[in-house]
């Protein structure tokens, strides 16, 4: 029996599947506080953790026993993977479980967006439809448009494919060309410049990491075409909020729609939240009944593998087990 620290109620169905081990769950809907975390890491021989939870030196030197870091999520950018692949520490997340929800996020979010779904709704409730308006909240057409996608991972692909019933052109930007995705959906790789002058809608799949902080900044967004929609459904900080607010309000791009933000959450007064062309949500990518629960069950295989000294498998630091000694 391991003793288990969960950071986050998890669907019990899933939570049961651990019950042959002495778990404590940090019973409340919010983000464990940083001292509690530590403190009860301290005896932990595995951890569930939530993105909102930072794996750093701390944590780890805290957590002396721990065999198995666990994250309910597919981003591992709170976890500092170099650090506990240091220590020998395999870090568990959920890929593949939530590659679909995720791109169906990242089409309802384009949609609503081009076609100015929350104004329509903002219209209606404000009491101002009296009759039929030919020019009423004109939108940008979705249909044999071309759609920019950053980053091509597994997200990029399911969102890539969905674009074929519309009739879209795809192009993409990644670290490295994926002839197997061109293969198989057709999507054209650019340079991130062609890609954003090109566009007339761009989606953000990418990883966060260094090299990719604020990529979207004043720069990148001078580049799109006026009427573009941008769509970000992958980590905040990819986005310069500040060179954002100011291209949706000087109309250098038409839309925007965020599923994360920087900081997360958005404070209620940022000015983002005052455009109306700019739609946030508070991070729901992944946020269906079915794919929650699956995250919860593979991040619950991903620690009892851990703890019983198996290869971890959706592992996002491989070389944990390649490493000497
Ligand atoms: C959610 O953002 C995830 O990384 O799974
Ligand atoms: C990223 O890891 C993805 O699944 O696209």
């Amino acid at each position: 029996m391991a003793r288990v620290v969960v950071t986050r109620p998890i669907n019990p169905r899933a939570a049961e599947l651990l019950n042959r081990h002495e778990v404590w769950t940090w019973p409340e809907n919010r983000t464990m506080p940083r001292g509690l975390l530590l403190e009860r890491v301290a005896d932990a021989d595995g951890a569930l953790v939530m993105l909102t939870d930072r794996v750093d030196d701390e944590f780890l030197d805290a957590g002396k026993r721990l065999t198995v870091v666990s994250q309910m999520a597919v981003g591992v950018d709170n976890i500092d993977l170099d650090a506990c692949t240091r220590r020998g520490i395999p870090v568990g997340h959920t890929p593949d479980v939530l590659t679909e929800t995720t791109a169906d996020m990242a089409w309802a979010l384009l949609a609503a967006a081009a076609r100015r779904i929350p104004e329509g709704r903002d219209y209606v409730l404000g009491g101002h439809w009296r009759e039929w308006d030919p020019d009423l909240l004109l939108g940008s057409d979705l249909w044999e448009t071309t759609l920019g996608i950053i980053g091509m991972g597994r997200i990029g692909a399911a969102v890539a494919r969905r674009a074929a019933g519309f009739s879209m052109r795809v192009v993409y930007n990644s670290r490295s060309p994926k002839p197997e995705v061109e293969e198989k959906t057709g999507v054209a790789y650019k340079t991130l410049g062609d890609l954003l002058a090109e566009s007339d809608h761009v989606v953000l799949t990418a990883a966060y990491t260094p090299e990719t902080h604020h990529l979207i900044d004043h720069a990148a967004l001078a580049r799109m075409k006026p009427s573009a929609t941008l769509v970000n459904i992958a980590r905040g900080p990819l986005v310069d909020p500040e060179a954002l607010s100011r291209a949706l309000r000087s109309g250098e791009i038409g839309a925007a729609a965020l599923d994360v933000t920087d900081p997360e959450p958005i404070p209620a007064d940022h000015e983002l939240l005052s455009l109306t062309n700019c739609l946030v949500i508070p991070h729901l990518g992944s946020a269906s009944r079915g794919t929650r629960l699956a995250m919860a069950t593979r991040a619950v295989e991903n620690l009892l593998a851990g703890l019983a000294g198996r290869q971890v498998p959706w592992c996002a630091n491989p070389s944990v087990y390649s490493r000497d000694g």
